[in-house]
């Protein structure tokens, strides 16, 4: 099936008016294209839950806090297009900049507590990008359903702010990570990787799952933490930006798994920055039975 591809506001709302005339609950699926499993994932869990899905595709320079990184990021529309059509979409909202952000352009979405800290630390400006994105397309979708991905859990955290401060009238959905065979989480930034740095990026997944393994086996976290730094290090990774034991409801800083939790990493090889993030269960201590 084609997809229809829709480049304006205007067009977006005529198409949406009618779905919602005819009663039908509308899924978005945000994305900044090179698509991969990872989006199509998300894909097929919204058309899975919705009548109606609209894909976006907008490389949003609002988020990008390095001019090489946004202008080397990949983009191929063409394939996109061509990966979508067997899924069942019904549009492919795909809008430039200028409409996006016209002319004169002055208003920005900023969350406060759960952007802070990590990829908010990092990447100054980031996730005020993202939040007005992500505002702007849900209003411009109508969508009843949103569907993210646990792979960039932090941003997952502000979107799922942003709505209830917001008011928004939408339903998160989160959706696992998808990884390749051999651990690595998919990300489109992952073509960047040179064929001994794909070698090398795996590893971050293993340590990550091993140390959480750890914790939940009752390992204290600040040690555990700091053995995973060594070892992403040695494995070949060139710097650790950060790497954290956090509340998986709430992305508080946790000194233990002492409720479920979240350890999240970002981790450059050469020029390429990844990100992951796995579970923690809760751990009892490592003695006694769990409650
Ligand atoms: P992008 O990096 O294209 O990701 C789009 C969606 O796909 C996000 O929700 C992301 O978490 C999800 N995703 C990426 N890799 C995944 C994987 N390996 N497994 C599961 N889901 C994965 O995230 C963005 O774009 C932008 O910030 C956006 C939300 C579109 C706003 O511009």
């Amino acid at each position: 099936m084609n997809v229809p591809i829709v480049r304006t506001i205007s067009d977006l709302r005529r198409i949406v008016a009618e779905w919602h005339r005819e009663g039908a609950r509308v899924a978005v699926v945000p994305t900044m294209g090179a698509l991969h499993e990872g989006h199509l994932s998300l894909v097929r869990a919204a058309v899975d839950r919705a009548d109606r899905v609209i894909v976006t595709l907008f490389v949003n320079p609002k988020q990008f806090d390095s001019a090489t990184d946004l202008t080397g990021y990949p983009r191929n529309e063409a394939e996109d297009v061509v990966k979508l059509a067997p899924l069942g979409v019904h549009v492919l909202y795909a809008p430039d900049a200028a409409e996006m952000y016209p002319q004169g352009f002055a208003t920005t979405i900023s969350v406060g507590g759960v952007s802070e800290g990590m990829c908010g630390a990092y990447r100054p400006g980031h996730f005020d990008g993202v939040a007005t994105v992500v505002t702007k397309l849900f209003l411009q979708t109508g969508a009843h359903l949103a569907f993210f991905g646990e792979k960039d859990f932090q941003q997952l955290h502000v979107v799922r702010r942003l709505v209830r401060d917001l008011d928004l009238p939408v339903e998160i959905v989160a959706c696992p990570t998808v990884r390749e065979p051999d651990g690595l989480a998919l990300s489109s930034r992952n073509v960047r990787l040179s064929a001994p740095e794909r070698q090398v990026a795996p590893k971050l997944a293993g340590i990550l799952f091993d140390t959480a393994r750890r914790i939940e086996a009752g390992a204290a976290a600040e040690g555990a933490l700091a053995e995973a730094r060594r070892a992403i290090l040695d494995a070949g990774y060139d710097e650790v930006e950060y790497l954290e034991l956090r509340g998986a409801d709430d992305l508080a800083p946790l000194a233990a798994a002492d409720r479920p939790a979240r350890l999240l990493v970002a981790a450059w090889i050469g020029e390429t920055r990844l990100i992951d993030n796995v579970p923690v269960q809760y751990a009892s201590g490592g003695i006694g039975p769990k409650i």
